[in-house]
């Protein structure tokens, strides 16, 4: 008998996903994303996400387990996101992962959301080395870890940010920009055409305080782009999107992969994970890849697909926890909103 298959279940957020992992392989996955409801308010409203879940769960836990050719009473074990995350949205994943559980007689695991995020790239080029720094980029965090053994070792926070993430950056800029919702692959588009030296855009806490190495700054970078496209318009000029774009994300990239690197050489860590929504920027992507490999450290970025958030990676912890002998969760198990790593 090998491991067992594990259902994976996301929704802490805006995105309603499912995954099904066995032994660090993704067997299926499906994904809803209630994305375009939230367009027209400019940023996700937790009632109309929780409303969306309801309908998606169950949807799309049916469609993984036919995108793996697989039926329900295959389903050895349900991992879901615990938290952190929008507290209404968490509770419809676990309601749902929960009767699943308890319906199949099935372990229960809570996963936290951000080892989801760094066990996302394990599907794809297998298992993490240890020692290894991640990146976690999303719109709710920006943090750089030492990582172990993800699911034995605790995880050393090496840095975090001190205000906004850095995909909260990219996301309020663009609504100044007058860009759509959701902002970061607005501005990743809208900067292809752009100069990314056309507006010299501060570099927060890259000088300065040693103290201040690996902890980041974005709330600064945001209103710059704010005043800078304020001034323009009370100038009556037209604003040079691509450029500001440009210069932006030139900003954003140049802040996350410096600091990265230099906790890679800091800690002699010779691999560096980028995972999280932003990590699906194509700029962060390739300035990774141009330091990375001048440093010789091996640089890994899971697919688009599982940059942002999904089921799979949450299935993925799910595997490791099983493989590793961890305790499920009681099935009273509670959300935890605001959950530290
Ligand atoms: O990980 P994720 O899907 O959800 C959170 O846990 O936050 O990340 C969403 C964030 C949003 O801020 C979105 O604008 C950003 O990731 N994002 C991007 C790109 N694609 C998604 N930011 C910059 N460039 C992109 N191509
Ligand atoms: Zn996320």
């Amino acid at each position: 008998m090998g491991s067992p298959v594990v259902l994976g279940i996301e929704s802490s957020c805006d995105e309603t996903g499912a995954g099904l992992v066995r032994d660090g392989r993704l067997l299926g996955r499906a994904l809803a994303s209630s994305m375009a409801e939230h367009a027209r308010f400019g940023g996700v409203v937790p009632e109309i996400a929780a409303r969306a879940h309801v309908h998606a769960l169950t949807p799309v836990v049916r469609g993984a387990l036919a995108d793996a050719g697989l039926r329900t009473a295959d389903i050895g074990a349900v991992a879901v996101t615990t938290g952190p995350g929008l507290s209404s949205a968490l509770q419809v994943g676990l309601a749902g992962a929960k009767g699943l559980a308890y319906a199949l007689g099935v372990p229960l695991y809570g996963v936290h959301h951000l080892a989801g995020h760094v066990a996302a790239d394990t599907l794809e080029h297998g298992p993490l080395p240890d020692p290894c720094v991640v990146l976690i980029v999303s719109g709710g965090h920006t943090s750089l870890l030492l990582v172990r053994d993800l699911v034995r070792d605790p995880i050393t926070h090496l840095g975090d940010t001190l205000d906004d993430a850095a995909g909260e950056c990219f996301d309020k800029v663009a609504r100044v920009f007058g860009l759509p919702y959701p902002g970061g692959p607005a501005i990743d588009r809208t900067a292809r055409e752009g100069d990314p030296r056309a507006v010299p855009f501060p570099r927060p806490l890259t000088t300065g305080a040693p103290a201040n190495r690996f902890t980041f700054s974005f709330s600064g970078l945001k209103t710059a782009g704010a005043r800078w496209a304020e001034a323009h318009r009370a100038a009556g000029r037209p604003l040079p999107l691509a450029d500001g774009a440009a210069s932006l994300q030139e900003a954003i990239a140049d802040v996350l992969t410096r600091k990265a690197v230099a906790a890679c050489a800091e800690h002699d860590v010779r691999t560096l994970v980028v995972v999280g929504g932003v990590a699906a920027n194509s700029r962060v992507r390739s300035l990774a890849e141009e330091r990375c490999s001048a440093a010789g450290i091996t640089l890994r970025v899971p697919p688009l697909r599982l940059c942002t958030d999904n089921g799979a990676m949450i299935a993925a912890v799910g595997d490791l926890l099983v493989r590793a002998g961890a305790e499920p969760a009681p099935l009273d198990v509670s959300i935890d909103p605001s959950a530290p790593l």
